[in-house]
């Protein structure tokens, strides 16, 4: 019972402290990259994977460091695209 409270709890902090849109449009010059923001933060339950220590807020990614972060994890657990034009979707 004790557990379900806290959980309940959990989940109210957690849905408060989420501002951002469910979907989240990064811009690229070869097309831009939308993708469920929601939908990963649900099944990741980690906001620090992406967003690192201390309060969620705007990431500075290039090439570089958006292919290490969303193309490597897609690669290693074998789910979510790989392939250019499945997250590069021109306008
Ligand atoms: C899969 C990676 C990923 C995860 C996991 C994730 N986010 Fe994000 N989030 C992003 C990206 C990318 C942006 C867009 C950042 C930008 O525009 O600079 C973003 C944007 C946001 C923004 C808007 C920032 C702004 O100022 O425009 C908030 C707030 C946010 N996320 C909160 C959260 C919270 C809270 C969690 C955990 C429940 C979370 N995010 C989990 C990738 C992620
Ligand atoms: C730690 C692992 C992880 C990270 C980091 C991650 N993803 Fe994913 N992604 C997944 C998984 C797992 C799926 C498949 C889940 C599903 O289809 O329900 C997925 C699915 C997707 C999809 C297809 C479904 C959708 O959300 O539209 C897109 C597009 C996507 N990811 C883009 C991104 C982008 C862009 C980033 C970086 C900002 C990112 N991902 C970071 C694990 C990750
Ligand atoms: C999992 C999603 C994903 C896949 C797959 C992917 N990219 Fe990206 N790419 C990104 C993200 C995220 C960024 C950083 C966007 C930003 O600056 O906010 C990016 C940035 C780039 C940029 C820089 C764009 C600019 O405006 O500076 C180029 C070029 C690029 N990718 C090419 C490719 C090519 C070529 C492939 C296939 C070999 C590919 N990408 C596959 C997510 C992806």
């Amino acid at each position: 019972m004790k557990n379900l409270v806290l959980a309940a709890m959990l989940v109210v902090f957690a849905s408060s402290a989420t501002l951002a849109a469910d979907t989240v449009v990064l811009k690229a010059k070869n097309g831009d990259i939308s993708f469920n923001h929601k939908a990963h933060s649900d099944n990741l339950k980690d906001c620090t994977i992406c967003h690192g220590p201390g309060k969620p807020g705007k990431i500075e990614l290039d090439k570089e460091k958006g292919h290490a972060l969303c193309k490597d994890c897609h690669t290693k657990s074998a789910q979510g695209p790989t392939k250019c034009g499945d997250c590069h979707k021109k306008g």
